[in-house]
């Protein structure tokens, strides 16, 4: 019996192998990102020719452009010389290659059905959508399966089921501290496109800049903004261009704080006499609304009107944040209307406003949006709560009756892991909220705030760590293994370069500047294991200015570097192990060696370019490191522990290196610190 067992066992066993060898890739090895809901490997592939051609079964501009983008990314990867540039519109839609069928067309609004199911089979790939939206949520995602080997490119068999855990997946840029050309606005909304987001949260004004032109109140871009404004033309073209990849645009004018550049050429609407100039620091700052002034709100219902031919979605954003209250305080007309009014402090009076403001948004069809900040304001239960300063608010908002968005844990400009991000589930799975509560939790939105942003550095702020955050607002809380979203995510970040992302090419770009030569190695060598400061650490003391250049090695080193992180990634595996794996060992040896020997290389650059006098002691401090980390390694192959002196010295030398320096950090530190551990 035992035999016999063992003997159809070890049949299996044989069975199973070749089917193993020559399996495709598993489920985790597809380059998606966010990962589906539901997805299965079906046999076989989908080998593309110059017979490929996308049919769809509706004559719908959009989806047509989309369909007609997908075959442009297509054959640019394969170069294929394709038959067909265009797709086909045919009612009973049937074709050589991808046919869409979607049930009907409809607007783009919150809460938009975007379900899409994708199968790849060996002779045909169908898209079934109710609608546009979701039918391009299945191109994003056919896109991510192209793939090649020997045979020629081929999509492989799946069976995909989608659709979004929340309705709200949004980034905001901030386009007033730094503005942003066009262009930088397209590229990102193709890269959101692609990693399924639906919001762009467009912060168009604050104490830094007016961006937007206004034609009832000129002097608010003509004054407030240094030339740099997008006319209503241009926005016309960007609200089109999010609309036609599924993403609703959100403006937001920010009120009553962060108001500077609106008082500019209007000082009478604030709360102390002006005049006001544009502010260049970073920080909050007095210039306020006057809540009182009768004015203010004839004023803002004109305005409001005029954007409202610019910004069709049912949602707008009022800011709300950062009041710091002084102009109200110092203001003895204020403080009377407050008397007057039973107002009994700032939140009261801000509340106030929020509740004139809701109303004229309401006669408008608007729903307002707001930061918020301390206490709810008193307004009506259509208001959208976006909580950035604890994810209590999100709860206590949502339990309350509002609907809520995150953005706390989500600040991308602060500079922090792809990990820290990806872990911030909205709503873990030991959440003890009620189906209802949960249900008013729409979603959430990074923030690319710009203090130490343009247009050369931005996408490698937002990318690829916003493609992680993508996926935790559309995939499953339970989809959270990091070895697996890394792998994803490495290349997902480069198929986002093929949407115009600049996230990857600019570090070379500037290197180059700095080097003033095609040759960067060493240059690269050494940004590669660095990081930028915490933002929330730099420019202390404050003496940055909105206009001060961003080329400097912070600006050019990437939050969570990837190399920085192949590095510490394999020495976590090398320590996890009792017996050394010499795969591991060679990596980590390898990269220290380069560090080690990168200080002296670099050294007559640094020399020759005073940009980068501010990092020599960092550059120095790699090697020093790194030299520390091989001795270690050194020691954890031979199975010995150091001595206390070299420990000594050695905790020493990484003190000294783990003070910041020109505003960046060595991305590797944590994990020398665990080499000297192991060996001590
Ligand atoms: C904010 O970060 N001030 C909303």
């Amino acid at each position: 019996m035992k035999k016999l067992a063992y003997g159809l066992k070890s049949l299996i066993i044989l069975l199973l192998i070749p089917i193993t060898i020559f399996s495709q890739k598993e489920v985790k090895d597809l380059s998606l990102m966010p990962m589906p809901e539901n997805i299965q490997l079906n046999d076989g592939k989908f080998l593309l020719d110059k017979d490929f051609t996308i049919v769809i079964n509706k004559n719908e501009k959009k989806l047509f452009d989309a369909a007609y983008r997908s075959i442009k990314l297509i054959t640019d990867r394969s170069g294929l010389f394709l038959n067909n540039q265009f797709p086909f519109v045919q009612p009973d839609a049937k074709g050589k290659g991808v046919v869409i069928n979607i049930s009907e067309d409809v607007e783009l609004k919150l809460g938009v059905d975007e379900t899409y199911e994708l199968v790849v089979n060996e002779k045909q790939i169908k898209i079934d959508a109710p609608n546009s939206f979701g039918a391009m949520h299945a191109l994003s995602t056919l896109a991510q399966l192209l793939d090649s080997d020997e045979a020629g490119y081929y999509f492989p068999g799946v069976t995909i089921k989608d659709k979004p855990r929340f309705v709200w997946r949004g980034l905001m840029i901030d386009i007033s501290r730094h503005f942003e050309p066009i262009e930088v606005m397209k590229r990102n909304i193709d890269a959101m496109a692609a990693v399924k987001m639906n919001v762009l949260h467009w912060h168009l004004t604050d104490d830094h800049g007016f961006r937007i032109e206004s034609k009832s109140f000129p002097k608010l871009h003509e004054l407030g903004s240094d030339g740099f404004f997008y006319t209503h033309e241009q926005i016309k073209d960007v609200v089109n261009y999010a609309y036609e990849r599924g993403i609703r645009v959100v403006p937001e004018f920010d009120l009553p704080g962060h108001a500077t550049a609106w008082v500019v050429g209007y000082p009478e609407l604030a709360s102390a006499p002006g005049p006001y100039v544009i502010e260049r620091m970073w920080g909050i700052f007095n210039p306020t609304i006057d809540p009182t002034n009768e004015e203010v709100y004839k004023f803002l219902e004109t305005f409001f009107i005029e954007m409202t031919e610019l910004f069709p979605d049912k949602y707008w954003h009022l800011g709300g944040d950062e009041n710091n209250g002084k102009q109200w305080n110092a203001n003895p007309k204020i403080q009377e209307f407050m008397k007057a009014n039973n107002l009994k402090d700032n939140h009261a009076l801000q509340n106030y406003f929020n509740v004139r403001l809701d109303k004229i948004l309401s006669k408008l069809n608007k729903t307002m949006v707001g930061w918020y900040t301390d206490e709810m304001p008193d307004i009506s239960k259509d208001y959208i709560v976006q909580a950035w300063k604890g994810r209590t608010t999100l709860y206590e908002t949502a339990k309350k009756g509002y609907r809520s968005l995150i953005s706390h844990g989500f600040y991308i400009d602060l500079v922090q892991s792809t990990e820290y991000h990806y872990n911030n589930d909205p709503i873990p799975p030991d959440s003890i909220l009620t189906d209802e509560v949960k249900e008013r939790i729409l979603g959430g939105e990074a923030t690319m705030w710009a203090e130490f942003v343009g247009p050369e550095t931005i996408d490698s702020r937002i990318w690829p760590r916003t493609a992680a955050i993508a996926e935790r607002l559309w995939s499953s809380g339970s989809i959270n293994n990091l070895n697996n979203m890394f792998n994803r995510l490495d290349q997902v970040s480069l198929q986002l370069e093929n949407y115009g992302v600049t996230h990857i090419k600019n570090q070379d770009m500037m290197l180059r500047r700095i080097a003033n030569s095609y040759d960067i190695e060493t240059l690269k060598n050494f940004v590669n294991a660095v990081k930028p400061l915490y933002t929330y650490s730099r420019d202390r003391p404050h003496i940055a200015k909105s206009y001060y250049p961003m080329t400097r090695i912070v600006d050019i080193a990437l939050p969570d570097p990837r190399s920085a992180r192949l590095f510490n990634t394999s020495v976590d595996e090398l320590l996890s192990n009792e017996k050394i794996n010499s795969d591991c060992y060679e990596k980590v040896k390898s990269h220290l060696e380069t560090w080690k020997e990168n200080h002296k290389n670099l050294l007559p650059l640094i020399k020759a370019r005073p940009i980068l006098a501010e990092v020599e002691q960092l550059s120095e401090d790699l090697s020093k490191v790194s030299l520390i980390g091989l001795e270690a390694l050194e020691l954890i192959k031979e199975n010995k522990k150091a001595d206390a002196l070299w420990i000594t010295a050695s905790a020493e030398i990484l003190k000294t290196a783990a003070v910041p320096k020109g505003e960046a950090e060595l991305a590797i530190l944590s994990s020398i610190n665990k080499l000297l551990a192991k060996v001590n």
